[in-house]
């Protein structure tokens, strides 16, 4: 067993950090080697955002998925820090379409080299991930990171589809979630199995795991928007309803509140607009109506339904880990 770690020494979060230490330097290592464009401009962009402190959860789903399944080379090193780059390049492109100012605490690329440089370096992080990938040879690889592609840029439009729209349904609004975030999350996961070439259940209990912790992972985004500490978040808090998006916290608001509140709600939402006092109004009332925890349950029930996605693997310690990263998810403050 890897330097003497067993289950029992892995319970929080720092634990796996720290036991995966060196594999996560490694996936830093491959990031920073693999920005080598021979456009300056394109490097100095993609280091302002890859430099910037990112969770890189995917790389290390896909690290753990591949250890789970008995990988012990270093391809799903390069694999997590490709997926890294795809991950990158929707940020990139999501703070154009979100008119973000700010992403891990700095000012977004569109803020300071504008929209237009923004979309090109996601689109060249996005190339730059392809060329490597396909290197690899491996078509079920491809096939699964093209899957997710496709599925985000759905995710994406469909969300914009309903903009300014308070009579989204729960159902609706998680098919956007799944589409736009849990994708690339499942997708992580089952690279990490297709490298440990695990048996195709294995697979696909995997990518399960992928979609129930990436849905879980997307409501507890929606619910930071509001609640969290913006420093610590390093996001503007309020930017989904300044956007006209009503995630699931404010649909549960809207089913419950009063008339009046139903109105203010809905000017918000048409006129784009969302000050500080409206914003600690809304949060008062979220939390008289329960919407904060109602959210926060929701996505505690696909935490537990990802954990069952884990019943068929032996109890080792990439397995503690994954339920370690399952339970992040959810009780994270950033
Ligand atoms: C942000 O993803 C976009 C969402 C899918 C909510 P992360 O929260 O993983 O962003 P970083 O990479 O840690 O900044
Ligand atoms: C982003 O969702 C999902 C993708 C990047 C595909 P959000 O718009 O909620 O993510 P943040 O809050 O900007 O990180
Ligand atoms: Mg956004
Ligand atoms: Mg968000």
């Amino acid at each position: 067993m890897k330097n003497g770690l067993t289950t029992t020494t892995i319970r929080t979060m720092a634990d796996v950090w720290e036991a995966y230490r060196d594999e996560l330097e490694g996936v830093e290592d491959q990031v920073r080697k693999n920005v080598d464009s021979t456009v300056a401009l394109v490097n100095t962009v993609a280091a302002h955002i890859l430099s910037s402190g990112g969770k890189r959860i995917r790389p290390l789903l896909l690290l753990l998925c591949a250890r789970l399944c008995g990988y012990t080379a270093k391809d799903d090193l390069i694999l997590g820090s490709l997926v890294e780059f795809i991950h990158t390049a929707t940020l990139l492109h999501d703070d154009v379409v979100d008119d973000a100012d700010l992403r891990r605490g700095r000012r977004t690329a569109r803020k300071v080299w504008g929209n237009q440089i923004s979309i090109l370096v996601g689109d060249y992080l996005y190339s730059k991930a392809i060329c490597k990938i396909v290197g690899f040879q491996n078509q079920g690889i491809n096939e699964v990171l093209s899957e997710a592609c496709r599925k985000m840029a759905e995710g994406e439009v469909l969300q914009l589809y309903y903009n300014g729209n308070p009579l989204i349904t729960e159902s609706e609004y998680l098919r956007i979630v799944e589409h736009k975030t849990a994708g690339l999350i499942a997708a992580s996961c089952r690279i990490g199995a297709i490298v440990g070439e695990a048996p195709f259940e294995q697979q696909a209990a995997l990518f399960r795991f992928g979609q129930h912790i990436g849905i879980a992972f997307q409501l507890a985004d929606d619910t930071l928007d509001y609640v969290a500490n913006g420093d610590r978040l390093g996001k503007t808090l309020g930017q989904d309803l300044r956007q006209g998006r009503a995630t699931l916290p404010l649909l549960h608001l809207l089913q419950h509140c009063s008339a009046e509140d139903k109105q203010m709600i809905k000017d918000r939402m048409e006129t784009r607009t969302l000050n500080e006092a409206d914003l600690l109004r809304l949060l008062s009332l979220m939390k008289d109506y329960g919407s904060i925890v109602y959210a926060m349950e929701r996505a505690r029930e696909f935490v537990v339904a990802a954990k069952r996605d884990l019943v068929s693997f032996e109890d080792t310690p990439p397995k503690r880990a994954l339920s370690v990263v399952a339970d992040y998810m959810v009780n994270r403050d950033r």
